[in-house]
């Protein structure tokens, strides 16, 4: 039983007359994952999730949860629980009443339902806030409110549709770390939409990567930061020099220098990762330094981000310890960036 996903999304598509907002898209999410949908805003995330709960049909494509087929059945049939973006609590029931509603629904035995809705507070960390109104509670706290009430139903499948987007930074960076942990305590299988990268690696087992209505690649937080093999990719997770340019034969041109590179193609691109840039303020006795300007310098604390406009090629940025900067590195300033060959990742375009 543990080898069937808890989610398959087989060759689905979603199009709303003539727009497109998914193509047919296929990935599958193992019992207990921690899945992320990430990508820019308009991509086909909420679509996708909205498929996956049975709030849309699909265009193409079917929806097996558990490997039975669901793509025929209502949202109420499909063992899944949703977490909507913003508080979507009802303002004039308590605590209590908000996560209990669904298991009434369901016409739960008053006791068991008091215990659920019980046990499922303590795990949000709202116990005493029971008889509470939404409007009485903070912005996190409504928020763990809407996931109590979307656990407590012990569906197979918890779908959350940028669960943390009303929280401001501080709050979300908390709330992140504690879903990571209330899922795992659990096991249910999540499926979390979010355009943001950090929040998308910090809970993450698995990310895939939608834009355009695409499923661009996916993967672990590491291996897509680490080893992204679509451009895009590198373009959205992480922070990235990508370099593109005329390209034959295992050479790829950045203004003047040929920088040689494995198995490139005609429109193919590397990117090399900031904190992966050597940055010279002489020129370094290496074929293929690249030589650019310093145009901006950002102290970050531990680190520094400076932006370095490449001679004939891109803005790109750079990464270094803070002390480096003790040498008095400033905008307009001439430099020369190098890596080690084995950072530089070849993309497809
Ligand atoms: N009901 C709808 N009618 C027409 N177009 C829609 C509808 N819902 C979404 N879209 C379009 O589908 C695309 C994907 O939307 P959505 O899934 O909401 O993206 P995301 O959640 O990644 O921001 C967008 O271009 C959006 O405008
Ligand atoms: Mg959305």
């Amino acid at each position: 039983m543990s080898g069937v996903p808890a989610v398959e999304v087989d060759g689905v598509s979603k199009n709303y007359g003539a727009v497109s907002a998914l193509k047919p898209t296929s990935f599958a999410v193992p019992n207990g994952q921690y899945f992320v949908l990430l990508g820019p805003s308009g991509g086909g995330k909420t679509t996708t999730l909205r498929m996956i709960a049975g709030l849309i049909r699909p265009t193409t494509g079917r929806v097996r949860i558990g490997g039975r087929d669901v793509t025929d059945e209502p949202a109420n049939r499909r063992d899944t629980a949703m977490v909507f973006q913003g508080f979507a609590l009802f303002p004039h029931m308590t605590v209590e009443q908000n996560v209990a509603y669904g298991l009434e629904l369901r016409r739960l035995p008053k006791d068991e339902l008091r215990e659920r809705t019980a046990a499922m507070l303590r795990l949000v960390g709202l116990t005493g806030y029971e008889g509470r109104r939404p409007s009485a509670l903070s912005g996190g706290q409504q928020q763990r409110v809407q996931l109590a009430r979307a656990l407590v139903l012990q569906t197979s499948i918890v779908l959350l549709d940028e669960p943390l987007a009303a929280l401001d930074a501080t709050l979300r960076k908390d709330m992140c770390f504690e879903l990571k942990h209330i899922q795992e305590s659990v096991g249910t299988t999540f499926i979390h939409v979010t355009h943001n990268q950090e929040e998308a690696m910090t809970v993450a087992d698995q990310i895939a990567l939608i834009a355009a209505g695409t499923l661009v690649e996916s993967g672990t937080p590491r291996a897509m930061y680490e080893h992204p093999k679509r451009r895009f990719t590198a373009e959205f997770i992480g922070e990235n020099a990508v370099f593109s340019g005329p390209s034959s034969e295992g050479v790829l041109r950045v203004g003047g220098v040929a920088l040689t590179v494995s198995c490139v193609e005609p429109a193919s691109a590397i990117s090399v990762a900031a904190e992966n840039i050597a940055m010279h303020r002489q020129r370094p006795d290496l074929e293929q330094a690249l030589p650019g300007t310093v145009v901006d310098v950002f102290y970050l604390g531990f680190t520094a981000l400076l932006h370095v406009e490449v001679d004939g090629g891109p803005a790109v940025p750079v990464r270094l310890p803070s002390r480096e900067l003790d040498v008095g590195i400033k905008a307009g300033e001439r430099v020369w960036l190098s890596w080690d060959p084995g950072h530089a990742r070849v993309h497809m375009a």
